[in-house]
């Protein structure tokens, strides 16, 4: 095959409905495919040209369900909370447990701290102990001289917070870096860190070659990016309650008995990396869903977050359980850099309402929203998975989608949910049942 395929040249120049077709018939009904992605253009046309300038080539719009977990109590305030999010069982399951948690006092959150980072990284090829005794002469002129860049950020309450000289050479001759930390408070920060640390790499070529004690080769700039792994911008999210306040979470089960079985759950998450995985998966499931809909990083959101849960050497779980005294406690600790301003946050319609939903939120309450949302899902999903296992809740949102995908008609549809309230589910059950009762046509 190599050597027969043919180059596009200049596809991102063509409009966006000649992109369209080309795409289309490039598919096996072409008026067809066309059709299909036209039909998801907003009928706005100011609306759709926005949204095709957030990226590039741009051919159509591809929608997500916008959904709401009702009840969401978090430090004493009650959040309508906007999720954006694809997975049938995730909003159900956060909003059973915002209601459970709802009348046993909420979430509570503490935001422990908000620093976010970026490196310049380089290679040193002069004396060492010399740039480490010039480093605070640097470090002055370099904060001097971002100052048209950090000044708006100053006047917010952020800026720069500290520059500091890391020394990698051991691992990899002469390399080094500048590692800076930065508030940018309600903004994520990514392009204001980045415009600053391509500053230092200036500031720092200009110090060098004026320094006659320094050789003229001495400094190479490899590159200059923020760091999406930020341990120090963090939120902690509990829930607490006594056990004799969670008896009969399943009909029978003292609450002892349910915290006892909960925290093994937990414990599995914190010893085997294959369940920490998944047990975190389910965490992201809430949080992903109020990052998106909140217009943030999601990719950013979750390498941080799973950076974190690695950081003592292996692999664990991002939530923890305590019983002491009579009292379940369930908590999460989370680090990510989310904004409330700048970027998808006053141009996406969806997103600026998210927030006004929200209240208008800062970047930090927004930390704890997502964080609750996360600690939710998780307790959903382990209460499931430990008590009537995870295919009895996921169940009835997976029946309702092959009733979908076999076209059963409305009026049916509740006679095949209850017959199949004590059965497995599963595609080829529900074609068989609804052949037998000629529900649909066979072929
Ligand atoms: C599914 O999206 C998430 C779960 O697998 C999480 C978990 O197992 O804890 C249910």
């Amino acid at each position: 095959m190599e050597g027969k395929q043919l180059m596009i040249h200049g596809f991102s120049k063509k409009s966006r409905d000649e992109k369209l077709n080309m795409i289309a018939n490039g598919c096996a009904d072409g008026n067809k495919a066309a059709a299909v992605l036209k039909s998801f253009h907003h009928q706005d046309n100011a609306t759709q040209k926005l949204l095709e300038e957030f990226s590039e080539n741009t051919i159509t719009n591809f929608p997500l369900p916008y959904n709401i977990c009702p009840n969401m109590l978090i430090n004493g305030k009650n959040y309508m909370v906007p999720m954006v999010i694809e997975e049938s069982s995730v909003v159900a399951a956060a909003a059973h447990s915002a209601k459970y948690w709802f009348s046993r006092g909420g979430f509570t959150t503490e935001v422990v701290a908000t620093e976010k980072i970026g490196q310049v990284h380089f290679l040193w090829k002069d004396d060492k102990a010399l740039l480490t005794v010039r480093f605070p002469e640097l470090k002055e002129r370099l904060v001097k001289e971002c100052f048209e860049i950090t000044e708006n950020m100053v006047k917010r309450g952020g800026g720069i917070l500290d520059i500091q000289l890391r020394d990698l050479s051991a691992q990899e001759p002469g390399l080094m870096q500048l590692y800076a930390t930065f508030d940018t408070v309600d903004s994520m920060g990514a392009n204001f860190i980045n415009s600053c640390l391509e500053q230092f790499a200036a500031t720092f070529r200009q110090w060098h070659a004026a320094q006659k004690e320094f050789k003229e080769d001495g400094l190479e700039v490899i590159m200059c990016i923020l760091s999406n792994y930020t341990p120090n911008c963090l939120v902690r999210c509990h829930v607490e309650t006594s056990l004799d306040r969670m008896d009969n979470i399943l009909d029978g089960m003292s609450g002892a008995e349910f915290a006892r079985r909960f925290r093994l759950g937990v414990r599995v998450a914190e010893l085997d990396p294959h369940r920490a995985t998944t047990h975190n998966k389910g965490i992201m499931n809430g949080v992903d869903a109020v990052v998106l809909a909140t217009g943030n990083d999601f990719r950013a959101v979750e390498a941080c977050s799973h950076t974190y849960a690695s950081r003592q050497g292996r692999y664990t779980s991002l939530s923890h359980v305590r019983i002491e005294d009579n009292l379940f406690r369930f908590e999460v600790e989370l680090p990510f850099a989310l904004g409330v301003v700048g970027g998808l946050t006053s141009l996406h319609p969806l997103v600026k309402l998210s927030l006004e939903l929200l209240g208008h939120p800062s970047a930090t309450e927004l930390m704890s929203i997502a964080a609750a949302a996360g600690l939710a899902n998780n307790f959903s999903a382990v209460k499931n998975l430990v008590t009537v296992g995870i295919q009895q809740g996921h169940m009835k949102m997976h029946l309702l989608n092959i009733l979908k995908q076999l076209n059963i008609p409305d009026n049916h549809k509740e006679e095949v949910i209850l017959y199949f309230k004590d059965k497995v589910v599963s595609v080829s059950a529900v074609r068989n049942l609804a052949e037998r009762w000629k529900l649909i046509a066979t072929s």
